[in-house]
Order: structure tokens, then C-alpha cells, then sequence
């Protein structure tokens, strides 16, 4: 496990060699925040980074504290990413016009309240899908899967192709081939474990999908950012990890984990099998699952603005 003074060395190492394109979904706040700005202060400003989310402001904030160089792009694009059937708008757009991708940083979500998650209550988006899901797994799947021919463009220039999936990597559990929906699940612990999974095996797939870049769902430990209860943030604080250091260690995982789909910890370190219930059955079952609640939202999208599928 390396020390935070270990990972800042590595990553004051990070000069990649043509300028990259690096994409934060989630990086208006928290984790995808501070790995942004850790990027951004590691490459000078050499980079075009574009944060992806709802809030405009605090993208624009957060990009006035990067770096200028004479070569830095920084942008926000709008995206409500709990609705599968926004997400091909967002990336068709991106991939008409960036040349490649090498680094996407997938941290958009949110938490039940303590509340709903005690009542075991679930809000639905008007896809039909339970809106946490919607925003940690079933989005995140659609973005990453519509922007794979620009990672592929990075690899196939030699460059990286790197995607960190922020979840909680470790903390899997076996999945229902007669519930993928989870509908008939119950208990916030399960139906996390069996997101976590799901997170782990589609993770499986892209990185069969591109050779040699890198797919790794990692778990950030408690980090202290506006997702946690006020309650959980003021008795977590000597514990959690600020979202500076965060996003130190999630830079160090991003640059420095293994081709394929790893599986890492809070400190980058590699999870190995700790906490793993995929498999060759599980990634085809959730990946059939997948595509078809993704292409069932998006033929319902279509049919609802007249748009023939
Ligand atoms: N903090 C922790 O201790 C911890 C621990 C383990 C795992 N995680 C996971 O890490 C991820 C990030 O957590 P965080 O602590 O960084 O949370 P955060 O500070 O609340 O940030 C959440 C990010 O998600 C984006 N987001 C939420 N809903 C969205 C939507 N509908 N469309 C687009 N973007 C959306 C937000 O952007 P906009 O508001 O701009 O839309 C924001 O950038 C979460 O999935 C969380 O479960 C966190």
C-alpha cells in the first residue's frame, strides 16, 4: 500500500507525451473533483479536461483553479446522467470531435437517505430504473461503452487508454440470475454488493473490448465530500480521506494500474480477488441484462420524441 507521499512522487512524474484528453464524469464534485484538479496540477496544464455533469458553476470553479498553459482546453458539458437515454447525445457530440480519449474518470452518483435506505424505499427514474443504479451503473455503462472507439483511437496511437470506474471495488456479492433488476432484492448491503458486481463484470467486458488499456473499478475509502450525511461527515472527518489526498491516490490508480480490468483499493494497491463473485457465467448474464435495459430506455426515448429505432 503505498504512502500518500509515495503517490504524489509518482504522480510529479506524469508528463505524457502528446497532450491528453481526459474526460471526469462526476467532476464537478468530490472524488471526480479532486482527481481533476490533481490531473490538471500534474500536467501543468497541458491537457484538455472536460467535466461532465449538471452543475455549471461549480465546474466553472473548479476549472479556474487549474493551470493555464498555452495548449489547455478545459470545458464543461451539461449532462443529466440518471437517464440512459441522455447519455448518446452527450457522446455522440464528444465523439464527433475529439480526436481520442486516454483517461475517463466515472464518479457521478449519489446516496439513498438515511432514511429511505433504513425504509429499504427506492425512487424510480421515468426510465423504470432505481435512480441510484441508474446514476452509478447503468449511465456510467452507456458513457463508457459510446466512447470506447476513442480509447481505442489512444491505443491505437500508442497511447494510454485509461478508465477509472469509482465504486467500491472489494465489497462485491453474488448476484440473482432471477432478480437482475433487483426487484425482488431487498437490503441496501445486498443490492450494493450485487451493483458492485455488476460494476466489476462489465469493467470484464470493455477491457476485452480494447486490448491493453485499462478498465479498473476501484474503491476511494471514506472520503470527505458533500455525498456523506452531515452526521457521517462530522464524526468521519479524522477518518475519512480529504478530497485532495483523494484525488492523489485516485491519479496514482488511474496512471499506474495494470492493463485489463483491475480491481483496486482506496491507495491504488490491486484488489486481486478480495471481495470478487464474478466469473465467465456472471459478466454474460449481467452483460446481457445491461444491454438490454440500456437499449429498452433508449427504444422508449425514441418512441416518446417520435425518433424511429
Ligand atoms: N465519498 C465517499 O466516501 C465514497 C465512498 C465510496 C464510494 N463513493 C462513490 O463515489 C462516487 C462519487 O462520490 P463523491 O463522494 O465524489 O460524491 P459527490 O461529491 O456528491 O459528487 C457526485 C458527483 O456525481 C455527479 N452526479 C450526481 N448525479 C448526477 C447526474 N444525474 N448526472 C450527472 N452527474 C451526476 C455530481 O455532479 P452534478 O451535481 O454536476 O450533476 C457530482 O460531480 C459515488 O458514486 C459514491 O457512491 C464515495
Amino acid at each position: 500500500m503505498p504512502s500518500l507521499a509515495v503517490v504524489r512522487e509518482s504522480n510529479a512524474k506524469f508528463s505524457p507525451p502528446t497532450t491528453p484528453v481526459a474526460i471526469f464524469l462526476g467532476g464537478t464534485s468530490g472524488i471526480g473533483q479532486g482527481t481533476a484538479q490533481a490531473f490538471a496540477r500534474y500536467v501543468k496544464g497541458n491537457a484538455h479536461i472536460i467535466l461532465v455533469g449538471r452543475n455549471r458553476a461549480a465546474a466553472e470553479a473548479i476549472i479556474a483553479t487549474f493551470p493555464k498553459a498555452p495548449n489547455s482546453k478545459y470545458e464543461f458539458v451539461y449532462c443529466d446522467a440518471s437517464l440512459i437515454r441522455n447519455i448518446p447525445e452527450t457522446t455522440s457530440a464528444l465523439l464527433a470531435r475529439l480526436p481520442k480519449v486516454n483517461y475517463l474518470v466515472l464518479s457521478s452518483g449519489a446516496l439513498p437517505s438515511v432514511w429511505d435506505a433504513i425504509r429499504g424505499i427506492e425512487h424510480r427514474t421515468e426510465e423504470d430504473i432505481d435512480r441510484l443504479r441508474a446514476v452509478l451503473f447503468y449511465c456510467r455503462t452507456k458513457f463508457v461503452l459510446d466512447l470506447l472507439p476513442l480509447l481505442q483511437k489512444a491505443r491505437d496511437a500508442g497511447e494510454d487508454a485509461r478508465v477509472l470506474n469509482v465504486g467500491a471495488a472489494g465489497h462485491g456479492g453474488p448476484i440473482d440470475f432471477n432478480d437482475m433488476g433487483m426487484r425482488q432484492t431487498s437490503g441496501v448491503l445486498k443490492k450494493r454488493g450485487i451493483a458492485v458486481t455488476y460494476l466489476d463484470s462489465v469493467m470484464e467486458i470493455f477491457a476485452s473490448r480494447v486490448p491493453g488499456a485499462m478498465f479498473s473499478h476501484i474503491y476511494p475509502g471514506l472520503v470527505d465530500t458533500p455525498l456523506l450525511p452531515w452526521l457521517v461527515r462530522i464524526l468521519g472527518k479524522p477518518f475519512a480521506t480529504s478530497i485532495d489526498d483523494c484525488g492523489e491516490y485516485m491519479l496514482y490508480a488511474l496512471l499506474n494500474g495494470g492493463a485489463g480490468a483491475p480491481r483496486q483499493g482506496e491507495h491504488g494497491d490491486d484488489l486481486g480477488q478480495v471481495g470478487y463473485y464474478g466469473g465467465d457465467e456472471v459478466r454474460e448474464r449481467v452483460w446481457a441484462h445491461t444491454t438490454e435495459v440500456i437499449e429498452k430506455a433508449l427504444a422508449a426515448g425514441s418512441a416518446k420524441s417520435g425518433v424511429n429505432v
